[in-house]
């Protein structure tokens, strides 16, 4: 692979960038100053720093995202902002997408990669992977809307959903939804079904990844390595 190629599937640098890098004398490789960007370098074997900083080669990447109001949950659009517009330009050569989906109007947790196999493994409904949302509506729920929750409620095409895991806070119209499936508008559905509205909707956790209380609306940052370990575990690769 060519040292320029490594930088930008590292998301490290642009090829212009690492032609300025390489001028100045800045990368390495195995400690000696690479001369040309089009360096042939082995990803696997070769020790790659920039400034000093070693460069570690991940073909797969994982990010976690706190998704704003009004963004698709898509990689092309032709109409809104899709959440990959929030990553800087380096990130949009990974072949990030997201792994399902969350409406325009839903906020909070989405994980992004380009790891197809680990994606699909979350989203496969054999693996109930349970996703937890913050949620209001318009109407008071009471204890027979919770119990149609927990027992699986008949959408509006006959669907019936597994069950799912309700709480309600004192106001009886907020509380926590916790599904392990995940339908086109599921709750917005569900709750329709029992004559209410949602009027917010914010995912909060995914398996066992949590929607980080410091993480503003609209920011985005890599999976910790124990948090990479928790989904490849939940995704059992
Ligand atoms: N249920 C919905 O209705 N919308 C979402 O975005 C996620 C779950």
């Amino acid at each position: 692979m060519r040292l320029d190629k490594f930088f930008s599937v590292t998301a490290t640098a642009s090829r212009k960038e690492t032609a300025k890098a390489v001028r100045g004398g800045l990368v390495t490789v195995n400690g000696v100053i690479a001369k040309r960007a089009d360096q042939q370098i082995d990803p696997e074997k070769d020790a790659i720093a920039l400034a000093g900083r070693p460069i570690c080669y991940k073909p797969y990447r994982y990010v976690l995202l706190n998704k704003p109001d009004g963004y698709v949950s898509a990689t092309e659009d032709g109409r809104d902002p899709t959440v990959l517009e929030l990553l800087p330009p380096l990130y949009t050569d990974l072949g990030l997408f997201p792994c399902g989906r969350l409406d325009k109007h839903t906020l909070g947790l989405m994980l992004l990669t380009n790891n197809g196999e680990v994606a699909h493994r979350l989203l496969s409904p054999r693996r109930h992977v349970a996703k937890q949302y913050a949620f209001r509506v318009k109407f008071p729920l009471n204890a027979e809307d919770c119990e149609r929750f927990r027992d699986g409620v008949v959408l509006e095409d006959g669907y019936e959903t597994k069950p799912a895991d309700i709480t309600l806070a004192e106001d009886l119209k907020s509380g926590t939804v916790t599904l392990i499936e995940g339908k086109y508008h599921q709750i917005k559905r569900m709750m329709e079904a029992l004559h209410n509205q949602i009027t917010y909707l914010e995912r909060t956790t995914f398996g066992p990844l949590t929607l980080p209380a410091d993480l503003p609306r609209g920011a985005w940052r890599e999976l910790t390595l124990e948090e990479e370990q928790a989904i490849l575990q939940a995704a059992e690769v």
